[in-house]
C-alpha cells in the first residue's frame, strides 16, 4: 500500500471509540491518559488504554494493550488504529508501540487526535520507516 492511497472511511468512528477507552486509563502517575481502538478488516473493533504501575517500567501503553488484546482472542489482520491522548498536542505512538503495531499491522493506517478534535492520518511506514523485522532475520 502506498502512502499517497486514499484513508479508509470510518476513521472519525475509530478515533470516538479511542476516546471512550481513554476514559479506562489507570494513569495515575503520569495523569496522561491515551485509548487506542484497532480495526481488523473483518470489522471487529478492539480498544485499549494505558495502564501504570507503581513500578513505572511495568507501564503498557494504550496501543500495546490493544494489540495483544487482540492477538491473544485469535483476531489477525488488522487495516487501521486510532490513538487518542488527552493532550492539545497530538501524540502519535511511541517507538516501541510503532515496532510492535508493525509486527502485528504491518503498514496499517494510524489516526492520531487530539482533545480539541484535531486529527492527522498516517501510513505506519511513515512513523516507522525502514523498519526491522522478520525478514532481517
Ligand atoms: N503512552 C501510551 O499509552 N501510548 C503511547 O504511544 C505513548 C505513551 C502512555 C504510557 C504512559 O502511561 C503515559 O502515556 C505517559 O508516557
Amino acid at each position: 500500500m502506498s502512502p499517497r492511497q486514499r484513508a479508509p472511511s470510518g476513521l472519525a468512528e475509530l478515533a470516538r471509540l479511542a476516546c471512550v477507552a481513554r476514559t479506562h486509563a489507570h494513569a495515575p502517575f503520569s495523569n496522561f491518559r491515551v485509548g487506542t481502538a484497532l480495526r481488523a478488516r473483518t470489522g471487529e473493533i478492539v480498544t485499549g488504554c494505558n495502564i501504570e504501575n507503581a513500578s513505572y517500567g511495568l507501564t503498557m501503553c494504550a496501543e500495546r494493550v490493544a494489540v495483544f488484546k487482540a492477538v491473544s482472542e485469535g483476531i489477525r489482520d488488522f487495516d487501521a488504529v486510532a490513538v487518542a491522548a488527552d493532550s492539545r498536542r497530538m501524540t502519535p505512538p511511541c517507538g516501541p508501540c510503532r515496532q510492535i503495531l508493525w509486527e502485528f499491522c504491518g503498514d496499517i493506517w494510524v489516526r492520531v487526535q487530539d482533545v480539541k478534535g484535531g486529527s492527522k492520518t498516517f501510513r505506519l511506514s511513515q512513523l516507522l520507516p525502514f523498519p526491522f523485522d522478520q525478514r532481517n532475520l
